[in-house]
């Protein structure tokens, strides 16, 4: 599943507010940017597959607020965000998704790149919002990577508040406290 206008309402709810700016790390084919693009004012999308990336820029041909950036999204990331001085929320999907089962297919990228982007979004200022998809498998995904897990992601970035919705993990980053809690 990708991100959809009631998600992205349910979470401008829970957060109190919404950033003009969504990243996204994994494009694939662009649904979740067909989907939300009207909700964001500038959408920055990271894919590290040309062919995954040409036919979301076929699907998204007509929309103006939409960047798209080739490569590993854990190198692209950085650049990204250093052009922006304002809270982002992020959209963390960036690995393969297929049922994890299959695991001769997940070495088609180098890595996971879900801790090295964290670390690079736990360095901003900004109150941003994370949003990591596929709760249900982070915990493998974690521990291809670097052996790790949620527990991991949370100690590393110390959120106020989280949630899982709609197999998301979410949470607000450099807000030490919320009206949620
Ligand atoms: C689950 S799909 C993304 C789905 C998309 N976000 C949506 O909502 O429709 C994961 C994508 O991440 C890409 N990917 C995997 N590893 C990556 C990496 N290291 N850097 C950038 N993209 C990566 C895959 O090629 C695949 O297209």
């Amino acid at each position: 599943m990708s991100l959809n206008p009631k998600i992205i309402n349910h979470l401008t709810e829970w957060h109190g507010c919404r950033a003009r700016i969504l990243v996204e790390t994994g494009t694939f084919e662009g649904r979740t940017v067909k989907q939300v693009h009207s909700f964001f004012e500038e959408i920055h999308t990271i894919e590290a597959s040309l062919k995954a990336q040409r036919r979301a820029k076929g699907r998204c041909r007509d929309l103006t607020n939409v960047t798209f950036y080739l490569g590993d999204s854990a190198t692209a990331l950085q650049k990204v965000v250093n052009g922006i001085d304002e809270p982002i929320w992020f959209f963390l999907d960036a690995h393969y998704f297929e049922h994890p089962d299959k695991q001769n297919i997940i070495s088609e990228q180098n890595h996971m790149p879900l801790m090295d982007e964290l670390k690079i979004i736990q360095k901003r200022k900004h109150k941003d919002l994370v949003i990591i998809h596929d709760f249900h498998w982070l915990n493998y995904q974690l521990n291809i990577d670097r052996g790790a897990s949620s527990d991991d992601v949370l100690e590393l970035m110390k959120p106020a508040a989280h949630i899982v919705f709609k197999d998301c993990l979410v949470f607000p980053t450099n807000c030490p406290q919320t009206k949620f809690l």
